[in-house]
């Protein structure tokens, strides 16, 4: 029995995750669905966002469906988002963004850099230190090689090794694991690579950077497939692998039926993939592609369907085209 954790979270993560949830279903009616519910609305109501158990729970599943959760505006609060990353070990966080003429898969450490946690604040003073490893840089660098190769394409590493220190090590380790696996590669300074990211899409097949550049770079690049709406995530360990869209849970527009559950159906996807059906996951590409090309979209799209009538309009779809 497949069993899949879903986390709607907070915000928007209410609005399209039942969607990617049906659309799971839809397709594998055996899987079994369990609710694990984190977050700011949990803390709110209890004081807890997420507790031990719920990390138990969350690694008892073959597979995370996860929405998004909001961050609360308080100093001491622990992202939890990022514990669940690190108690899950999912190193590697993947973001593609596929349009007409590109097939970028970013490819984001997602445990360690100014993400380390290892932090102070005094009241003249507050620091962060930057970590990269060579254990986490290794590993990284060898699943964006894995990616490069199976695509038969260029990595691209993004750094700042000409004011950072630690990006020096980064960019090194990435160079000698691209030469040792015998694949092309080059690297670009992390601004500069930004702009031409978006000038020149068609150039980058797979770009491999430090966790912060990998946050920003990739919201950066939903812009080339029409925002954050459509663009969905992997995060994946040695053990455990949780999949979420790359936005966050939109306060702005939460409540209203009016998000894109694109990000999160593309996100169901990526776990149907990475639970070894290729098929199910190409025939939910087919079906979002079919819809949006006729005007069937959201208001990001410029389109007049709500968040739930999409995802019925989807569905719909999905059970004509076996
Ligand atoms: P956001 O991604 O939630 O929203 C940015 C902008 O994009 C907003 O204008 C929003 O309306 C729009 N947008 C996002 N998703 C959309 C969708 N599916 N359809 C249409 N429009 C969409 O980023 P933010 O506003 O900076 O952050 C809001 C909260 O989400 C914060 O608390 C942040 O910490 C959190 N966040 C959580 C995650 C996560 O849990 N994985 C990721 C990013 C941000
Ligand atoms: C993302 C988000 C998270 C991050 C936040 C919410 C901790 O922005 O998944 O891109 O910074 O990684
Ligand atoms: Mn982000």
């Amino acid at each position: 029995m497949t069993r899949i954790a879903v986390v709607e979270g907070d915000g928007i993560g209410h609005e399209v995750i039942p969607v990617a949830r049906d659309v799971l279903a839809l397709l594998h009616p055996e899987y079994e669905f369990f609710p694990v519910d984190v977050g700011y609305s949990r803390w709110e109501a209890t004081g807890c966002p997420c507790a031990d158990q719920d990390i138990a729970a969350l690694k008892s599943a073959d597979a995370i469906l996860f929405g998004a959760i909001t961050t609360p505006p308080m100093k001491d609060y622990q992202s939890v988002v990022l514990r669940i990353r690190k108690s899950l070990d999912l190193y590697a966080n993947l973001r593609p963004i596929r349009g007409d003429g590109f097939d970028i898969m970013i490819v984001r450490e997602n445990t360690e850099g100014l993400y380390s946690g290892i932090e102070e604040s005094s009241p003249d003073r507050a620091t962060t230190l930057r970590v990269v490893s060579r254990k986490g840089t290794g590993r990284i660098a060898r699943m964006a090689i894995r990616l490069a190769k199976e695509r038969d394409g260029l990595l691209t590493i993004g750094h700042k090794a000409n004011v950072i220190k630690s990006d020096v090590f980064f960019r090194d380790i990435c160079r000698t694991e691209a030469e040792a696996a015998g694949i092309a590669w080059n690297d670009k300074f992390i601004d500069a690579l930004s702009l031409d990211l978006l000038q020149h899409p068609g150039n980058y097949h797979v770009v491999v950077t430090t966790n912060m550049f990998g946050d920003i770079l990739s919201d950066v690049a939903a812009y080339l497939v029409g925002g954050l709406g459509l663009v969905p995530s992997a995060n994946i360990g040695d053990e455990y692998a949780l999949f979420e869209p790359v936005h966050g849970s939109a306060p702005d527009i939460a409540g209203q039926n009016t998000a894109n559950p694109i990000a999160a159906v593309r996100s169901a996807a990526m776990l149907l993939e990475y639970l070894g059906d290729d098929l199910g996951a190409a025939r939910i590409e087919a079906a979002i592609r079919s819809l949006v090309t006729r005007g069937i979209c959201t208001r990001d799209l410029c389109g007049s369907y709500g968040t739930r009538e999409f995802g019925d309009a989807l569905l719909t779809e999905l059970a004509k085209t076996p």
